[in-house]
This record gives C-alpha cells, structure tokens and sequence, in this order.
C-alpha cells in the first residue's frame, strides 16, 4: 500500500467519529483525506470549523458549511493528521504551518481523533523539526532563546502562517518530556504557540499500517 492509501484508510475509519452538529477539522494532505470522506456523510453534521484557510476552502468546495468557532462553541470531535506521533499520543504537528488554529479548535474539542499512517509513530518526539509560530519582530530573540534549549532554529522561507507571523522550524531537539517543553516555549516572549500537543493531546489514535487500521486510546 502507499502512504496515500494508508492515510485515505485512515480518513475512513475517522468518519465512524464523526458525531451530529459540528465538527472540527485539521489541516494537511491526511485532512484532505478525512475531507473527502466527510463530504459523504455531509448530511450528518450542521457544518464544521476550519484550522485553516486551506481547510476551509476545501470544505467549501464539498459544500460543508464552515462556521466560525466563537459561534460554534464546544466541539463534540476534532479530526487531524500529526508529523509525529507516540504511543502516549503526544505529537509534534505543524508541518503545514497550522499549528495555531489548531491548537484552538482542539483545545475547543471533547475529542481529538489524530489519523495517521505507520511513519508517524515514534519512540521519542523531535527527528521532525519543531514548528513554532512566532511574531516576525521577536524572530531573532526567539531564535536565540531556541538555541539556548538545544535546538537549531530555521526560519521557514517565504512562509506567512493564516495569523500573519513566521515560522522557526527547530532542528536537533530530542523531547523526552513533551508536556514540560510545550509549557517551556509557550513561555518565551513573542512566540504564539509551538507543534508540541502534549498538554493537550490526542485522545484517540488511527494508525494506518498494510495490516489495516489499528485504534489507540489515550
Ligand atoms: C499541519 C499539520 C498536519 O497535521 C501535519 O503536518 C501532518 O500533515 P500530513 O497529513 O500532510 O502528513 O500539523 O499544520
């Protein structure tokens, strides 16, 4: 199977979450996916709320209704992919620069379905370099505060997030205690947010492997 099949596997085992009323939705090619798939069941939910610009236009495109989340109120699920994922389902997220809104609409959800193919899963966060979201004037500051911690910061090229900030891609960080980090880097002055969900973190895990679908629960 190809990674595509995987994540299109997973995306359909999500829908079986999928409550009445509204939905929140992620962001990244597994989204997509699980986009396509919802797009069937449509006629189950009132709408669902974006964690991007690009998620909401591709839910528009299957005529999903997109509403906002200071209306929508508290989310029955949230379903969204993860660049790593362990087996306590802690994740880094934020390859796709979303990492914000997604933290949002999932601390807004009573449950995060993460849905994700077989490489997703690790022992240790960090291989995937760590996205953190932060105001372009503090970009140097925050760099700087980032090598302190032991990582090796990149400025994303020719890259806005929907907010209008930058994104530092922290390489070389080895996180054994995600929640401690998390807390750590929020800290720091000028960033908005980081990819570690840990705080928060997924409830539920859809692991797609050529064995099939495997569920984790947190
Ligand atoms: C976007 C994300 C995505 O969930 C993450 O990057 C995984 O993407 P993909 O499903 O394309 O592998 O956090 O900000």
């Amino acid at each position: 199977m190809t990674q595509d099949e995987l994540k299109q596997a997973v995306a359909r085992a999500a829908v079986e979450y999928v409550p009445t009323g509204i939905i929140g939705v992620g962001t990244g090619s597994t989204a997509n996916f699980f986009i396509d798939e919802l797009a069937k069941v449509k006629h189950r939910i009132d709408g669902a709320v974006a964690s991007s610009e690009a998620t909401a236009q591709r839910l528009k495109g299957h005529g999903i209704p997109v509403l906002d989340l200071n209306a929508a109120g508290e989310l029955e699920v949230y379903v969204d992919g993860a660049d790593e994922i362990t087996e306590h389902l802690h994740m880094i997220k934020g390859g796709g620069g979303a990492l914000t809104r997604e933290k949002i609409v999932a601390a807004c959800s009573k449950k995060f379905v993460c849905i994700a193919d077989a490489s997703k899963l690790v022992g240790v966060l960090g291989k995937f370099p760590l996205p953190v979201e932060v105001i372009p004037m503090a970009r140097s500051y925050v760099a700087r505060e980032m090598v302190r911690l032991g990582g090796h910061p990149v400025v994303r090229q020719g890259y806005v997030t929907d907010n209008g900030n930058i994104i530092l891609d922290v390489h070389g960080l080895t996180i054994l205690n995600p929640v401690e980090l998390e807390t750590r880097i929020n800290q720091i002055t000028g960033v908005v947010t980081n990819g570690i969900f840990a705080v928060r973190p997924a409830d539920v895990l859809l692991l797609g492997s050529p064995e099939g679908v495997r569920t984790l629960a947190g």
